[in-house]
């Protein structure tokens, strides 16, 4: 059967609901928000919105715990507020992406309620149930992702489950032919109603090494991924759902190489249409360190370079990419790897540049679009179930990072720097609600919004909505040939590409240093700017801190 391929030539923008925009004044994003948005974001020229969980939740990780897929919770509107804002995005030619949360469930969903009673119900095995060891000891020495081990004792059914993220979140067992029929119903569900496709939610999570080895390191966040059935259980999932339904789908994929990605979305093998890598979010890491994600060092350039360049290569004909530096659980890329003060324009756009110039599918996070940066909040103000558990684990429990590294790291790395409300406007709460806010807004709202963006002369939305234009317009951004160029700079991303006869440059300095690079334009006499972020005479100057542009090269 034949599938489409829009998303191909989509940029997709994604909203997390609770942050974007409240219009009853509780507090609290919600769908009638969204709506009211819509032509914010069909000025920005966006094709498809993925929506951040929406669904019946206690809310514990905030919705990707769901308690009911069929409910939209109360919280966000109702169920007919969901139809209105899939016709309303449908009007404006903008495709709805839900979020598809299938490797756990809420241990507030009635088939958790009901699996936990006995050993012989209709649900007993949905979960993945173990037997304790002789004096009551977990199963194994996996760790969930919030600090602890990833197993939770049930007094009810006297037995262990598992679960990869908050004890909340009992993992569903795909081994299953039930759970999986039952998931495929809820898609033919959401498909009914209109939606377009699904970002899959830790999807290469789903099946689990049925002899729980043991991790090198106990009870360190190293969950399980890529297990045995993984590729079988997505292919019989395309099969049944994405393929008859033709539904797009971006899977999250935190192990997957550039080495073995195309297994997952290589369209011969009829499993997903993209997904999304951590290797080039990674380059800020210290490989190794008891720490985990919070121990820090600069981010660095080349491994960047060498990692995305990897990604280009390897799914070029086999594949397709999904482009992405910000998401809900990444911090603002202009703090993190740019400069939020001196150079807030010039950094935001340097990224932009860098990732809407490759090929595939680029991904812009709510607020990315004017720069939106990173708070630096007290420790107490944080309301992240990753963070706060991994505080325990690693200050209070492990005594491996003093507060004061950790919080450095938070500031840097933690999931909540994404989560603070829209910056609409410099009025009360930045625009985002009459209400007191469910989490805190980030003060720089009064030199950081919408408002101002879109009327200053150095507007990062304008920039974005002319990177998204060129996607829509350039046949060379879908289809080009991509080589890197000067990869051992340490600064300097450059890269070509080619379609026949056409040439691009894309070129951005990702530093605070200005760099001499006229070799990069030897061969290049006749040019002309497809987009620039500073105004500059000529392509052979040196480069100024953060400056980028994209040149075609006429002869
Ligand atoms: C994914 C989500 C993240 C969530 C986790 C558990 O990584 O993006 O926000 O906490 O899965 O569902
Ligand atoms: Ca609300």
């Amino acid at each position: 059967m034949m599938r489409s391929t829009w998303w191909k030539d989509a940029v997709i923008y994604q909203v997390y609901p609770k942050s974007f925009k409240d219009t009853n004044n509780d507090g609290i994003g919600d769908l009638k928000g969204i709506q009211e948005k819509l032509p914010y974001l069909k000025e920005l020229g966006i094709d498809a919105i993925w929506i951040s969980p929406v669904y019946l939740s206690p809310q514990i990780d905030n919705g990707y715990d769901i308690a009911d897929y069929y409910q939209i919770d109360p919280m966000f509107g109702s169920n007919e507020d969901m139809d209105d804002l899939i016709a309303a995005a449908h009007a404006q030619e903008i495709k709805i992406i839900m979020d598809f949360v299938a490797n756990h469930t809420s241990d507030q969903c009635v088939w958790f309620q009901e699996s936990r009673k006995s050993k012989d119900n209709p649900y007993s095995d949905f979960y993945m149930w173990k037997d304790a060891g002789p004096n009551r000891e977990v199963p194994n020495n996996w760790g969930s992702s919030f600090g602890g081990p990833a197993w939770t004792w049930d007094e009810s059914r006297q037995q262990y489950y598992l679960h990869y993220y908050a004890k909340e979140q009992p993992d569903l067992n795909w081994e299953n032919p039930k759970v999986r029929e039952t998931i495929y119903e809820m898609m033919h569900y959401w498909k009914k109603k209109g939606i377009d496709g699904w970002r899959m939610d830790v999807i290469t999570s789903i099946s689990k090494d049925l002899d729980f080895p043991d991790n090198e390191i106990p009870f360190a966040k190293n969950n399980q991924h890529n297990g045995p059935r993984m590729h079988e259980f997505i292919h019989e999932m395309n099969q049944r759902v994405l393929t008859p339904l033709d539904m797009m789908s971006v899977g999250e994929a935190p192990a997957a190489k550039a080495s073995n990605a195309h297994l997952l979305v290589d369209p011969k093998r009829e499993e997903l249409d993209m997904v999304f890598t951590f290797e080039h979010m990674h380059i800020d890491r210290k490989k190794g360190d008891v720490n985990g994600r919070w121990a820090l060092q600069a981010p660095d350039i080349v491994a960047l370079k060498n990692i995305m360049s990897e990604w280009q290569e390897n799914l070029r004909d086999r594949g397709w990419n999904a482009l992405y530096f910000a998401n809900h659980d990444r911090a603002r890329i202009v703090s993190r790897w740019g400069n939020d003060r001196e150079y807030h324009y010039e950094s935001a756009t340097a990224y932009a540049t860098i990732l809407h110039g490759q090929q595939g599918t680029p991904y812009v996070y709510q607020g990315e679009e004017i720069g939106m940066t990173n708070p630096k909040f007290e420790l107490e103000e944080y309301v992240d179930i990753e963070l706060r558990g991994n505080y325990e684990h690693f200050v209070e429990d492990q005594q491996t990072i003093s507060k004061k590294d950790f919080l450095d790291a938070v500031h840097k790395v933690s999931r909540d720097n994404a989560r603070t409300p829209m910056q609409w406007n410099n009025k009360k709460n930045a625009g985002f609600s009459e209400a007191d806010p469910w989490f805190k807004v980030n003060p720089d709202y009064t030199e950081i919004n919408v408002e101002k963006d879109l009327t200053s002369e150095k507007s990062i939305f304008r920039y974005y909505q002319k990177l998204i234009a060129l996607r829509h317009q350039e046949e060379i951004l879908k289809e080009g040939t991509y080589r890197l160029l000067l990869p051992e700079h340490p600064a300097i991303f450059a890269y070509e590409r080619q379609l026949d006869e056409q040439k691009w440059l894309v070129v951005a300095n990702l530093s605070e240093y200005t760099h001499d690079v006229a070799e990069l334009f030897d061969d290049v006499q006749v040019y002309r700017f497809v987009i620039q972020n500073k105004e500059r005479e000529t392509v052979t100057d040196a480069l100024r801190p953060y400056e980028s542009f994209i040149i075609q090269v006429v002869e």
